[in-house]
């Protein structure tokens, strides 16, 4: 999802960057200007490495055997002749591992809390290699697709939209028929209405609490996700802000508020008008707002435990949540803040998270947040978000942690070209999408800079780095990996607008799309590599629908993505999974599709 962007700081300017940067431009290896000469069949070269590719480091990565398609406008998912898929947990299957569905007639929000939620968006996969629990979050759906209205009509209509966001733990086994929901008192649905907990240094925070003293409810717009090693799964609360409003027309955004695209018509999912939760100016709800936008961890394996909003890792559009453990064993997050012209963060645990763990402490509790600013000479620098950084002296720190984005723009961040996904490669280096953003300009404020070189970027483009001492240093690396616009297939431009992104054991890197494909084509899965940088298609998506989430089984023999919002809802555009059969069927359904290799083998292979 997208939206306006709220970033209106002075942050990069186009003359403080692009004064050094062109001056440098002859010289500097990667940033652009590598990238540039990768497309131009020129050396490979690396900002990384700063040497080129040698014929050792081409011919140990691993393979992309399978046989690239083309670009699809179809009706129908497609997929790389030597792989099959299949249609696992749609949208309404109940949590009783029976097989069966809820009807969409009649379909209420009790219904709702006993199935599979709606918009299937990052998920991880704890088992083996035949069975286990699968996190997914269920990012958003729309009232036309949920109940057939434009907006709500009652409190009820409210609840139901509300139970089918958040996230489901869900038992699968591989069964002689193939991938089935299992019958598991583990099943379970977390949702708007569930009840939570804040933890770490906000958590206590006058900002977070609501006059009435109402309960902390709640997780909403789950985007992308996270894991952890002790056994947790992450799902961040994206676009929030989309949720609330208010018909009180002397409500006025404060700039805390503003700086979040708060504003008083949302969304226009017009929940504020049934449910006081979400209405702006209700003052028993005075911060109800600022409860949102949060990393939530979940214990997948106890179903009566309480969700935890983990307030050191600050709060900002989350996309994702990219655990790495750093040096001396402490734990890195990081973490990308979708919103044109928003920033790139880690956090860094403040001891071993072993020792932290022994000791009954969460490792996301205790350590530092940092945002990421770009220089022009391929080198980053990570800014420390707390009060020892002089430029947020007198700051306080649960000030900082609910207001997260106005912190970074005090230290100077570099304003991105939404940061969607991070991912970690085998070799210790950290791809993060950069989805697109057509407001960006040439020149001023909201003008290019090294790190987001396209004006009027509409394509987006995916940056490399490599973190200084064990990913705990303040310094980096970086480089651009691709420019979206400038990779080509036979069909021409190959994709645009990437989101999802992971990176397997042997460094093969995948790579979802969600937005406008080139030609008005589907939404798409590739895969690329890492040394030539060469993509191949392995899958395209149905029209209307987002490829979006992406784990395995440990043997990386079976792979999970999702498609959400087939159609965009709309049976007239595809009702996939429930076959195509014209614009009177029945309304499509979000679902997680299971991809294998027909002969076995790892997937990407
Ligand atoms: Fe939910 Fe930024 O995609
Ligand atoms: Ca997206
Ligand atoms: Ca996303």
């Amino acid at each position: 999802m997208e939206e306006e962007f709220s970033n209106h700081s002075d942050n990069q300017t186009f003359e403080e960057v692009l004064n050094g940067y062109m001056s440098r431009r002859q010289l500097i290896v990667g940033g652009v200007a590598g990238a540039a000469l990768m497309f131009m069949g020129g050396s490979k070269v690396s900002a990384l490495d700063a040497k080129p590719a040698s014929g050792a480091a081409l011919a140990k990565r691993a393979k992309i055997g399978f046989t690239s398609i083309p670009l699809q406008s179809s009706a129908m998912p497609t997929i790389a002749p030597e792989y099959e898929y299949s249609v696992l947990i749609p949208w309404r299957e109940k949590l009783d591992g029976s097989g069966k569905s809820f009807d969409y007639a009649g379909f209420t929000a009790d219904n709702q809390a006993l199935s599979v939620g709606i918009g299937h968006d990052g998920m991880h996969y704890f088992g083996d290699n035949k069975k286990g629990i699968l996190c997914i979050n269920h990012e958003y759906g729309t009232t036309p697709h949920i109940m057939g209205k434009a907006v709500p009509t009652s409190l009820d209509e409210v609840k139901l939209s509300q139970a089918a966001h958040g996230v489901s733990v869900l038992m699968i086994e591989n069964t002689k028929t193939g991938w089935k929901l299992a019958k598991s008192a583990k099943n379970r649905r977390i949702h708007g209405n569930t009840p939570m907990k804040f933890s770490g240094p906000a958590a206590k925070s006058d900002l977070l609490v609501n006059a009435a003293g109402n309960p902390v409810l709640g997780t909403l717009n789950n985007c992308a996700n996270g894991y952890t090693p002790w056994g947790t799964y992450l799902t961040c609360e994206e676009n929030f802000n989309g949720y609330f409003g208010t018909a009180d027309t002397a409500w006025k955004a404060n700039t805390e508020q503003a700086r979040y695209g708060i504003n008083a018509a949302g969304f226009g999912y017009d929940w504020h008008k049934f449910d006081a939760r979400f209405d702006l100016a209700n003052t028993s709800y005075a911060n109800e707002i600022n409860r949102f936008g949060w990393i939530v961890e979940i214990d997948p394996e106890n179903p009566k435990s309480v969700p935890v909003k983990r307030t050191a890792l600050g709060r900002v559009k989350h996309e994702g949540a990219t655990f790495v453990e750093g040096k001396d064993g402490r734990a890195v997050v990081y973490m990308g803040d979708d919103e044109r012209f928003d920033y790139v963060y880690k956090f860094v645990s403040k001891d071993s998270w072993k020792k932290m763990i022994a000791a009954g402490k969460s490792p996301l509790d205790e350590g530092t947040l940092y945002a990421a600013k770009y220089l022009d000479n391929g080198t980053g620098e990570w800014l420390e978000l707390s009060p020892k950084n002089p430029l947020l002296a007198g700051w306080k720190m649960d000030y900082i942690l609910v207001n997260t984005r106005m912190a970074a723009d005090a230290v100077g961040a570099t304003k991105m070209d939404r940061p969607e996904w991070i991912a970690a490669s085998p070799k210790g280096e950290l791809y993060v999408t950069l989805t697109n953003n057509t407001q960006r300009g040439t020149t001023g404020r909201a003008g290019v800079n090294s790190a987001n070189p396209t004006a009027v970027n509409s394509s987006g483009h995916i940056i490399r780095w490599k973190d200084a001492d064990k990913h705990v240093g303040k310094t980096f690396n970086w480089e651009i990996f691709v420019l979206a616009k400038d990779v080509a297939d036979a069909g021409g431009q190959m994709f645009g607008s990437p989101d999802g992104i992971w990176v397997d054991p042997e460094g093969r890197v995948f790579v979802q799309t969600d937005g406008a494909q080139p030609g008005g084509n589907n939404d798409q899965l590739l895969v690329a590599d890492p040394v030539t940088r060469e993509f191949k298609r392995l899958f395209t998506g149905v029209k209307g629908c987002e490829v979006t989430g992406v784990t395995t089984t440990p043997d990386r023999k079976t792979m999970f993505v999702n498609l959400q919002h087939p159609g965009d809802g709309s049976a007239a555009v595809s009702n996939f999974p429930e076959f195509f059969v014209g614009a009177s069927g029945p309304v499509p359904r979000d679902c997680t599709i299971v991809i294998k290799r027909i002969n076995g083998g790892v997937i990407g292979s």
